[in-house]
């Protein structure tokens, strides 16, 4: 196992280390896994092209580090431990070596499907154990899944399945979410009419057995999977081969294929996990994330399983059957790490204190929160009600792009702050630097956060455009990657991430390109041009603002509706504009660019001080927007 860490002394002198000699840290933590042929080189590497190569030369396969090397010292400990949307259905659990048997059937069912090492599988399903079971069952025969979270619509699944030209779609059949039972399959059926002309197989997980439309290239998953032999041998794989595609939002309209390979993601996210969650044997492990996003890819599946933990999926949703059902969990399986999105603390927060009191959450030893910058209230709630102040709050700042967390406290080792995602993990250089890309040392500073050395989980390439990755995160300054965030250091050094300063917002934890809310948007015939920018709200954190120039005066309600519906159908319901508020113009600089920042001040309630706008070409349409602000 990779090590972890016990005292500040040890993270101070690890951290040292790590920085001093990255290339030894990494081996001896690499060579506690199971490699099926050594890594020649550790690390090859320049953020130019940018070129970036971890354990080079090792052969090995991620399930059988997750799965086949716990069997002798495990097999009979629950990996999996489901809970489903019903309180009164009984959870279901899978010990390791059931895992490894589920595992091995649906790989054997993909291979007899025609899915191939390298073939792209994309994963369109509910929080079911089918899920985690499928997307290992990829890993196992080499090929590459790529998870779309099953709230987006027909049209973004019809666009991420074409980019990675995926062969095959899995899904269910309906997803059960609180008292609703919502079809996924007729979503499926959508995005192939939309046209995927890669897609060969679409194979359907009967999750409510509801009836559903059938066509040729449907198969029942039962069906293709149970029959099959619960042996499938591990497909070598080379440290650099790709292990997923996620599709994630950047500042322009397409979303962008982030690519993960297999060694050095493997290295990463078992040795956060075990430090960042002070894992030890026997605890139960929860997080709430959907493994629709990188956190359930990094935090639910791969970092617990590699690390032999016990991982609990939850298919639910948090306020059903009441605002308890959390807790309730907590308490019925005695859960010792939970890890949450400060949107959902918020959200639970605001339904009263009384929910977490019904609950004995005496078990639980430490609380995370990943997503977005926890707020001050929020994280005292947390603290105070849910760890009963005993249990310390990780604040985890990392993204889709660096596989896993970077910079966070470690509980009970450093010290926490509110707000504050503190110091970085070993091994991680964070730095702050200025407009010009000048490192500002020291500490009291404010700037754009940086990362100045490769670490073992970072974005290897933006799928079938790698010159949008080099564009994106290592150019806007010489040698570095940039996250795209802006963030402080405190008097002591402690980090604490601020907000994107790019066109992306981050509304409950999910990321939106501005840009792909508008050409959503624009998409409506009566629209002629609109801008959307995020405001400050309560319970989301961020919400939608969308300023929308129509060529028809009279529009009202119906109107604003049928935007929303138009944003709906293009991204799915997470991008549907909280305001919409209708202007005659928008305001521009010289040479047409929407000046965003006023907006942003407007919609933020904050429009006192605008700045200078002499100089833009209508500086005229600024009072009419803010007189028509919606408040
Ligand atoms: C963006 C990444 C990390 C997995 C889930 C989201 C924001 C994330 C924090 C935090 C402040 C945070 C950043 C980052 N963010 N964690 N602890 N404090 N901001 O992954 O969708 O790739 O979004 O989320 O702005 O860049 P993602």
């Amino acid at each position: 196992m990779t090590t972890q860490i016990k005292s500040l002394q040890e993270y101070k002198d690890t951290y040292k280390y790590s920085v001093e000699s990255p290339k030894a840290f990494w081996k001896e933590q690499a060579e506690t896994f199971t490699w099926k042929k050594p890594f020649e080189q550790v690390l090859q590497w320049n953020f130019d092209e940018p070129n970036v190569k971890w354990f080079t030369g090792g052969k090995l396969n991620i399930t059988e580090n997750c799965l086949d090397r716990h069997i002798e010292t495990r097999g009979d400990q629950v990996a999996i431990l489901w809970e489903p949307n019903e309180p009164d259905s009984p959870a279901k659990t899978f010990t390791y070596k059931e895992l490894l048997a589920a595992v091995s059937k649906c790989a054997n069912a993909l291979k007899a499907n025609g899915i191939q090492k390298g073939d792209r599988v994309v994963f369109y399903m509910p929080m079911v154990p089918e899920l985690a079971i499928g997307v290992l069952a990829c890993a196992r025969i080499g090929a590459v899944h790529s998870v779309v979270f099953a709230g987006f619509s027909a049209q973004a699944l019809a666009d991420r399945v074409n980019d990675a030209t995926a062969k095959m779609i899995i899904c269910s059949d309906f997803n059960k979410r609180g008292a609703k039972n919502i079809p996924i399959k007729t979503v499926v059926d959508d995005a192939i009419k939309l046209g995927c002309p890669s897609i060969e197989t679409v194979l359907v997980h009967k999750n409510t057995g509801d009836s559903i439309e059938w066509s040729g290239v449907d198969k029942w998953w039962h069906e293709q999977v149970d029959p099959q032999s619960a042996d499938c041998p591990a497909e070598e794989m080379d440290s650099e081969d790709m292990l997923f595609i996620l599709y994630t939002s950047g500042s322009t309209g397409k979303p962008k294929g982030v690519v993960h390979t297999c060694g050095g993601y493997m290295v990463y996210t078992c040795y956060s996990f075990r430090n960042v969650f002070q894992y030890q044997d026997g605890d139960i492990y929860w997080c709430t994330a959907d493994i629709g996003w990188i956190t359930g890819h990094s935090y639910i599946v791969y970092g617990p399983l590699l690390a032999g933990a016990t991982t609990v999926m939850s298919e639910g949703v948090p306020t059903y059957p009441d605002p308890g059902r959390f807790w309730e969990i907590c308490e019925k399986h005695k859960v010792n790490q939970f890890y949450t999105a400060p949107t959902a603390i918020r959200a639970l927060m605001a339904k009263g204190d009384e929910w977490p009191a019904k609950y004995d959450l005496s078990s639980l030893k430490l609380l995370g929160s990943v997503g977005e910058p926890i707020n001050e209230e929020a994280w005292h709630w947390y603290d105070k009600h849910i760890g009963k102040s005993k249990a310390p709050i990780v604040d985890t700042w990392w993204q889709t792009e660096t596989g896993g967390i970077m910079i966070t406290p470690l509980p009970g080792i450093t010290d926490t702050k509110p707000t504050y995602a503190s110091y970085p993990m070993p091994g991680i250089q964070a730095i702050l630097v200025d407009k010009e890309g000048n490192e500002l040392t020291g500490n009291d500073v404010e700037g754009l956060l940086c990362i100045k050395f490769p670490w073992p989980s970072m974005i290897r390439t933006t799928y079938g455009d790698h010159s949008r990755c080099k564009n994106v995160y290592f150019s806007a300054f010489k040698d570095l990657y940039f996250t795209g965030d802006g963030a402080r250091k405190d008097e002591e050094g402690r980090i604490r991430v601020i907000g994107r300063v790019d066109d992306v917002i981050n509304v409950s934890g999910h990321r939106m390109g501005t840009a792909e809310v508008e050409n959503a948007i624009n998409e409506h015939p009566n629209v002629v041009e609109s801008a959307v920018v995020g405001y400050p709200h309560e319970i989301k954190g961020q919400g939608i603002y969308a300023y929308v120039i129509t060529q028809d005066k009279e529009l009202g309600d119906d109107f604003r509706q049928e935007i929303l519906d138009v944003v709906k159908r293009e991204i799915g319901p997470i991008a549907k504009p909280d305001k919409i508020q209708f202007v005659t113009g928008l305001p521009k600089t010289r040479s047409g660019k929407i000046m965003r920042r006023i907006l942003r001040k407007i919609a933020s309630k904050d429009s006192s001080n605008l700045g200078d706008i002499s100089t833009l070409l209508n500086p005229e349409v600024v009072e009419a927007v803010k007189d028509g602000a919606l408040v």
